[in-house]
Parts: C-alpha cells; structure tokens; sequence
C-alpha cells in the first residue's frame, strides 16, 4: 500500500535521518534508533526503511514508491558511544584504549604430580595436559617459565590411599616431595598447593567420613595438618579446594602457630558442585565412589550464597578468594569483585578448557582465538588471577599483543 499523501521521499528521509542521527547521539542503540524510524515512517504510510550502524556513520535507505532507493548516509559525531568503532580507534590506539589488561603474572598453570611415575605421561581427559613423575616436575616448571609463566599450582597423586587420605600431609608425600624438587632447581618459582582430601581418600570425599557423610569439624583438622607439611616443604601459599565450614580459619592459625604468619591463603571460596570438573577428576583420580559433592559444594542456582561463603573466608583470614568455575559463573566473579577488596581468583576449570580442545580440534571454532576471549572475559568480569590450564599459551598472546 502506498502513502494516500503526495510525499518527497527526499524530504521524508531527510526528517527520519535526522531523527536517527539525534537519537543516535544522545546514546541510544541502533535497534532502538530502527524502532523509532519504522514507526515513523509507518505513520507517514511509507513503506519499511531498511536502517544500519556502520562505523561512524548512520545510514537509512527508502524505497520511493516508483521502486527508486533513496539513501542517506550521515556521519556521527566523533565523540560518544560508538567510540571503539571508529577507524581512528584500530590498531595502537584501539590497544591504548583497552579497559581490561592481562598479564603474565596473573596466570596459574595446574600441575599434576603422580607419585608412581617417571618422566611424564598424558592425560586423556586433558589433551596437551601432562602427569609428571617427581623425576619430571622441573620439565613442567622450565616450559612454564619459557613461556612466561611464574606461579603454579600444584595438585598430587598419591600412590597410597586411604580412609583419612594421611598420604596428603605425609612429610614426604608426594605434593611435599615436588614442592623440594621445584624448589631446588626453580626457588623463585612461585608454588601454590591445592589442600583437599579427595585425592588422598580411598572413597574420594573431600574429607573425613562419617557413615556417608562427611565431618566438617574432623576434616578441619587434618585440612590445617596437610596445609602445614606443604608450607613446611616449602610451599609459597596453600588453597584450600574442598569449601569444609571453618577451614581457612583452622589452617591460618596452624600456620601462624608455626611462625608462618607471611604465608598467604587462597580460599577456594564460592567453588560450585559443577559438572565441569570431570576432566579433572579422571585426571586427578578424585571422583567420590559413592554419592557427589552437594554436601559441601555450592548449588549452581545461587547468587546470594557466593557472597556469603566469600564473607565467612574473608572473616576467617583469607588473602584471595576464589570463584569456580569460572566461564558459566562471570557473574558470580563480577558481584564477588564488587564486594570484596580482598584479591580475586578464577579458576577456568578441566570442563572448560576441555570443551575449547575438542571444539578445536573438530574444527568447529576457532581454538586459540576462543582460548583468549574466554581468559579475557574472565578478568573484565573483576577477576585480578586465573587458574587455567591455558596458562602458557596465553601467556604468549599476551607477549604477541593477541590479548591484554
Ligand atoms: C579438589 C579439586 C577439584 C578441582 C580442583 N580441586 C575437583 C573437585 O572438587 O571435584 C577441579 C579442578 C578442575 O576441574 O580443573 N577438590
């Protein structure tokens, strides 16, 4: 149907134009700006305009009823919030402009150290990730270190297991042994511990049972034991991963107790009972042979909740707190960031970074450039460090420029 009115489409695209343009500087969004011409033009009877955002620019195009397109391409001011698409904003400039930075030293690569190994061995769960035998565990520090990266942490495989895990604070175990191994060779090297039971018990729980349940207070203590014996082999921070009520308090005065006053704990603070962890938990040797996690991790539905466990560690006397996983939580690390002075961690867990490789390497996305959108996302969310099994290869975007 064309317009009853006698209409200059020249005219009726000069008024819209302007309307877009006007609209457009005062910062609202292009679909809002469409929205606005549509039904103006519909009240004049024309027919739909097509409208587009190109860099810098507003363009609308009407068809005149004797078919003609008649198009009008105005420029927007330089200011405003288009900002980041202008020409002038590539390149160098677009770099100087960036809100988020990344470095190097925010990354902490995860090492596996399996006590019955030599040399080292790949795990399946993770491709391109490495079991290293005690033998080994200064291989996987020096590529770390080639590549830029200068904290790790550390998680162990024990040879023996049992229903208290007492292999995790044996003052010769496995975790203790490669912590005096990275040590001697690397002693600037900086080495995190995962403190958890669930790679020591025979049952796989995170802590002391009791019937099927487990026992927050006992597993307290043997929490703050093995968090100790890892300080005591020379150990830089411990992080405790296994979200028992009351434990950052517990190990921070064992650790005081021993003149260990300056050693750093990282709470594994809002840590979700996640089905990103399987990866993991494969590689770790870690799954519960019975029931899951639900008793001391978190329900993925909660918000409020996160908030709350980064309250009780920071209250407890943790130095960083955590969030985990990291990608289906950004708003978690945003809210926690916002919340918290404390400094905040990340950890882009094994489901993560396995989902990345296989998408890869079915050639479905691009690997590398979702590996540094992924990371980067993570630290505009408020994360100031990121645990991820990436952590070389981001370390080197980083150093190329890719990202930060
Ligand atoms: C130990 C622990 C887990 C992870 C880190 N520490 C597994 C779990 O809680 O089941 C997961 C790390 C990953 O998936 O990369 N409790």
């Amino acid at each position: 149907m064309y317009p009853t009115l006698e209409l200059d489409y020249n005219k009726l695209l000069d008024m819209v134009s302007e309307m877009g343009y006007r609209l457009m500087k005062s910062g609202a969004e292009i679909y809002r700006v469409e929205e606005s011409i549509q039904r103006l033009l519909q009240a004049y009877g024309a027919p739909r305009g097509e409208v587009f955002a190109i860099p810098n620019c507003l363009m609308v195009s009407l068809t005149s009823p004797d078919g003609r397109p008649v198009t009008q391409i105005r420029r927007m001011p330089t200011h405003g919030t288009d900002i980041y698409l202008l020409e002038k904003y590539n390149g160098l400039c677009r770099r100087l402009c960036r809100e988020t930075r990344l470095s190097p030293d925010s990354l902490i690569y995860p090492i596996f150290v399996d006590e019955t190994l030599r040399g080292k061995r790949p795990i399946e769960a993770l491709p391109g990730q490495f079991h290293y035998g005690l033998d080994a565990v200064c291989e996987a520090v020096s590529d770390c270190l080639a590549a830029g990266v200068t904290h790790c942490i550390l998680f162990g495989l024990p040879r023996e297991k049992d229903a208290v895990g007492s292999s995790a604070w044996a003052k010769h175990g496995v975790v203790q042994e490669a912590i005096r191994a990275i040590k001697a060779k690397y002693p600037d090297f900086y080495v995190i511990t995962d403190v958890c039971m669930c790679e020591y018990t025979d049952h796989g729980h995170c802590g002391i049972l009791c019937g099927r349940e487990v026992d927050n207070d006992k597993t307290l203590e043997v929490l703050a034991k093995t968090a100790l014996s890892h300080v005591e082999a020379g150990a830089d921070m411990v992080a405790p991963s296994d979200m028992m009520d009351g434990r950052v308090a517990a190990i921070r005065a064992v650790l005081d107790e021993h003149g260990y006053e300056t050693t750093p704990i990282m709470a594994y603070s809002a840590k979700y009972a996640s089905a990103f962890y399987g990866p993991f938990r494969a590689a770790a040797g870690s799954a519960p042979s019975f029931g899951d996690r639900k008793g001391y991790q978190m329900d993925p539905h909660n918000r409020k909740e996160a908030l709350k466990e980064c309250a009780l560690d920071e209250a407890e006397g943790a130095d960083i707190l955590m969030v985990k996983p990291a990608l289906s939580y950004l708003d978690v690390i945003r809210e926690c960031s916002d919340a918290f002075d404390l400094p905040m961690c990340a950890y882009s867990v094994s489901g993560e970074y396995a989902m990345i490789k296989a998408a890869g390497a079915a050639g479905l996305v691009d690997e590398y450039r979702i590996m540094c959108e992924s990371a980067l996302s993570v630290f505009r969310a408020g994360a100031n460090m990121l645990i991820t099994y990436y952590a070389k290869e981001l370390a080197q975007a980083i150093q190329k420029g890719d990202i930060g």
